[in-house]
């Protein structure tokens, strides 16, 4: 009976991973058929038990043999696109991309920073001074009313900024003149939510305090501005508006229309899109950041970043920008 199961050890050959486990559990497993010759060689008669030892050492020796050659020779058949195959190509990382804002807000803030801007930065938690005093919005004056307000524990002194013209007050009391900032950043607003308008939204402020500097400084940056960023034949138009901070004040219009040549334009229809506030600086506020208004003169502008993106990329609604749904920020990937 031995020798029958040598002869089958010896012609076995296994097609595949599973059937040479299946042939060790038979031959050296726990209920295999070596285990049981083991246990009936107590039984055998001394006179054959050397015979008997010898036989079942060399089957045992056999099958033992067969399993670690065909477990070798089984490896080497393996795909080369095993787990272990390291000239295997990676699988590909989501790298993520930036957000539509940070997009227009970088590119933007580059704009500036090639004419000598430099960034500033002020706390979103603001006080009225620098939110509101010191840009002359008098107390109970209409003006306050034109921003509604996100105040803290219900302090009147302390609030969300409404804009980023605080960025201005802070800097014109911190930095020596000349002063030439750019200060992007976060704003808060106590406004129902539309498709148009949201409670948290971003600006991008500007700062230029020198001495002797005109309206026609200011018109010429902006017109550089809006030529870098929108096309380099686009027209812009200043039309009056009013600040408290500003005298006199505009608001900056860009011409949408189709004669221009290099355009980022999605959106049909032509007209002027308002694009941002500015104005001169108003004396009383370079006063109170104790600067003199009978040396130094200086221009102020302010943009909404949500608006230049909502008309950049043909936006229809503010929130999509807030959602931060895959579906719609995977569509910035490579545009930057
Ligand atoms: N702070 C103004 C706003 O929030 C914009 C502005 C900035 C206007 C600077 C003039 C000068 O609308």
């Amino acid at each position: 009976a031995i020798d029958e199961h040598l002869i089958a050890v010896e012609a076995f050959k296994p097609a595949n991973a599973e059937e040479l486990e299946a042939f060790r559990l038979k031959y050296l497993g726990k209920k295999g058929i070596l285990n049981d010759l083991f246990t009936q060689f107590k039984a055998v008669p001394n006179e054959e038990k050397k015979a008997f030892g010898q036989a079942v050492n060399r089957l045992k020796n056999a099958a033992e043999s067969a399993v670690l050659r065909f477990k070798s020779e089984l490896e080497e058949q393996k795909p080369l696109h095993s787990e272990n195959d390291l000239s295997r190509p990676g699988d590909p990382i989501w790298m993520g991309s930036e957000h539509p804002v940070s997009i227009v807000r970088n590119e933007i803030v580059d704009i500036f920073k090639r004419v000598g801007f430099s960034v500033s930065e002020g706390p979103e938690i603001e006080d009225d001074w620098h939110n509101f005093s010191a840009l002359n919005f008098p107390e109970e004056h209409p003006a306050r009313d034109m921003q509604d307000t996100f105040f803290v524990h219900t302090d009147p002194d302390w609030a969300l900024r409404t804009h980023t013209s605080s960025v201005q007050v802070r800097e014109m009391e911190r930095l020596e003149t000349p002063i030439r900032i750019i200060a992007p950043g976060r704003v808060f607003r106590n406004e129902a939510i539309s498709s148009r308008s949201h409670c948290i939204f971003h600006q991008i402020e500007g700062l230029y305090i020198d001495k002797n500097v005109s309206f026609a400084d200011l018109k010429q940056t902006l017109l550089y501005f809006a030529r870098e960023f929108f096309g380099a034949d686009t027209k812009i138009r200043l039309r009056p508006s009013y600040f408290p901070f500003t005298e006199p004040s505009a608001e900056m219009d860009i011409w949408w229309g189709l004669e221009t040549e290099t355009d980022y334009r999605m959106t049909k229809g032509t007209g002027w899109l308002e694009v941002m506030g500015c104005g001169m600086v108003d004396p009383a506020v370079l006063e109170a950041s104790g600067i003199d208004p009978n040396v130094y003169s200086g221009y102020a502008f302010g943009m909404g970043v949500e608006r230049i993106t909502m008309q950049r990329y043909n936006i229809p609604d503010i929130r999509m920008l807030f959602e931060n749904d895959m579906r719609f920020l995977k569509q910035f990937k490579g545009t930057f």
